[in-house]
């Protein structure tokens, strides 16, 4: 089989001049390597054209499909962001309903805007003793589309950003009982269904359309995915179409010649690799097992992805953002995030031994020095109280993309209470939206944010003064103006259902 990184190469070594975009002529210029710039080329002969693959490009991407056992797999280089809102957009009429998980990246969000989507949400548990949403369950999906007239697709995410994988088989029966598609944002899942031992990816599970961040969990370039496409319930010439409206129309070579390197890597390395990959985490978390203060999240692999390591350090009195400052200024280890409630630590196949004997010789010993002081349920209410308040506030909201263009005004972060949110707040990373626009600010939702602040976790979409003592007064929030909620009520009787 041809790769594209040989053909690049190959290419990067002739005497062809580049009479052709782009513009730095393949000639490096200041501090990055040179071969990034002799291999990064455009559609000229020989490479094919991704938005209409007709050589190497088809190939690849047939063998992309074979490895994860999908009927058709598309290669991205917008991210997982870009299938996600292509999935969306041609699984659904414009204007259409869909059901998704409340724990949706924000690209789920993006591609409900832009297509006028009526919005329904799908709360999953919340594991008290770590602040997270669990994966959502078959029962869960059953109840909603039953609840719920004419959703015209499912759409939800496993592993989730913490680990939590769905029973995305049983699921997909539910789903396909209703004739519908089911999309799962398996973008921190590229490394499933590839190996024994591994829970299967969702392509094989049945799910029709599956997105994949290659680059989150395999080692490939950032920005790199793939899009799976399975069955006959989603039109494929639709699905084309958005991927040709999301998607740069000039495809970065370097970051395909990393996908097709990556899921080479899979195929080379592939069995030691995996069972290594395994062995080492459940190696790893046994020996955590010691811990008195420290929790980690445990559970089956088909329950909890061996990349995601949870640590939550409730039971000490210190929050995950202090942990994380611990492990970062004394052990050098730095995470993937830290919230309230917990750590997220990362691991690939890419990890060697040294990777899980630093962190659990780095655990063990803070867990050695801290105090055991019973005290989850100081950090974790409020996240109960918000996600209580936010399924009961269930109907009472603006559609987003109605509410994403009304006009708004900033105010002070207190007088929000019960207003309607004109921006998205977001605790990042991960994305995933505490408030979208045209839901109400709940009194648990402002404490909730005020902790967060406080404790020195990242809030997009909230304003925080310069200057000390600007707590609370001086952060601020943009809300719907009462005269946009006015007019809304005149023009289009918008609020005759319970708002
Ligand atoms: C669950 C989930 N889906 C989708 C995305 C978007 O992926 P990408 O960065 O590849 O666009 C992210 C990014 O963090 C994510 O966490």
């Amino acid at each position: 089989m041809e790769h594209l990184y040989g053909m690049l190469s190959g290419y990067a070594e002739s005497d062809i001049y580049p009479y052709h975009m782009p513009g730095h002529k393949r000639r490096s210029w200041g501090e990055l390597p040179e071969a990034m710039y002799r291999m990064d080329i455009t559609e000229i002969e020989g490479f094919d054209n991704l938005h209409q693959p007709e050589g190497i490009l088809k190939e690849l991407q047939k063998e992309a499909a074979r490895l994860y056992g999908a009927e058709e797999s598309y290669y991205l280089v917008n991210g997982s962001t870009c299938g996600i809102l292509s999935a969306v957009s041609s699984a659904i009429p414009f204007g259409g309903h869909i059901l998704m998980a409340r724990n949706c990246h924000k690209s789920a969000y993006h591609a409900a805007y832009l297509r006028h989507l009526k919005v329904s949400y799908l709360y999953s548990d919340c594991m008290a003793a770590y602040g997270i949403w669990d994966a959502v369950t078959p029962e869960q999906v059953r109840v909603a589309l039953e609840a719920e007239g004419n959703i015209r697709a499912v759409l939800l995410v496993s592993p989730t950003y913490e680990g939590r994988i769905a029973d995305v088989s049983g699921i997909a029966r539910i789903v396909h009982e209703r004739g519908i598609p089911l999309i799962v944002d398996e973008a921190h899942g590229a490394h499933l269904g590839l190996a024994e031992g591994f829970p299967e990816n969702s392509c094989q599970a049945g799910a029709d359309l599956v997105i994949h961040s290659v680059h989150k969990t395999l080692p490939a370039l950032t920005q790199t995915a793939l899009l799976h496409v399975n069955g006959h319930l989603v039109n494929r010439d639709r699905l084309r179409r958005f991927l040709r409206i999301y998607q740069s129309s000039s495809p970065s070579y370097l970051l395909m010649a990393g996908i097709d390197n990556a899921l080479e890597y899979v195929r080379k390395q592939g069995k030691t690799a995996f069972g290594q990959f395994r062995e080492r985490y459940i190696k790893m978390t046994e020996a955590l097992k010691e811990c008195r203060c420290l929790r980690i999240l445990s559970g089956s692999v088909r329950e909890q992805d061996v990349g995601k390591l949870v640590i939550s350090a409730g039971r000490s009195g210190i929050t995950g953002k202090q942990l994380s400052d611990i492990l970062l200024n004394k052990y050098h280890l730095q995470t993937e995030m830290s919230s309230m409630g917990f750590v997220l630590a990362m691991f690939t196949l890419n990890d060697a031994e040294e990777a899980y004997q630093r962190m659990t010789e780095a655990l063990l010993e803070i867990d050695d020095r801290l105090t055991e002081r019973n005290a989850d349920g100081i950090f974790l209410l409020e996240m109960n109280v918000w996600t209580g308040e936010a399924s009961a506030e269930k109907g009472k909201s603006i559609p987003l993309w109605e509410a994403w263009d009304m006009e708004a005004e900033e105010i002070v972060l207190k007088d929000s209470i019960g207003r309607y949110a004109a921006e998205f707040v977001n605790l990042y990373p991960p994305g995933v939206p505490l408030l979208v626009p045209g839901e109400r600010m709940t009194e648990g939702l402002y404490r909730e944010i005020l902790r967060d602040l406080e404790a020195g976790l990242t809030i997009q979409g909230i304003r925080v003064g310069a200057g000390k003592g600007c707590f609370p007064d001086g952060i601020f929030i943009k809300m719907i103006t009462e005269s946009a909620l006015l007019c809304r009520c005149r023009c289009c009787d918008g609020f005759g259902q319970g708002l």
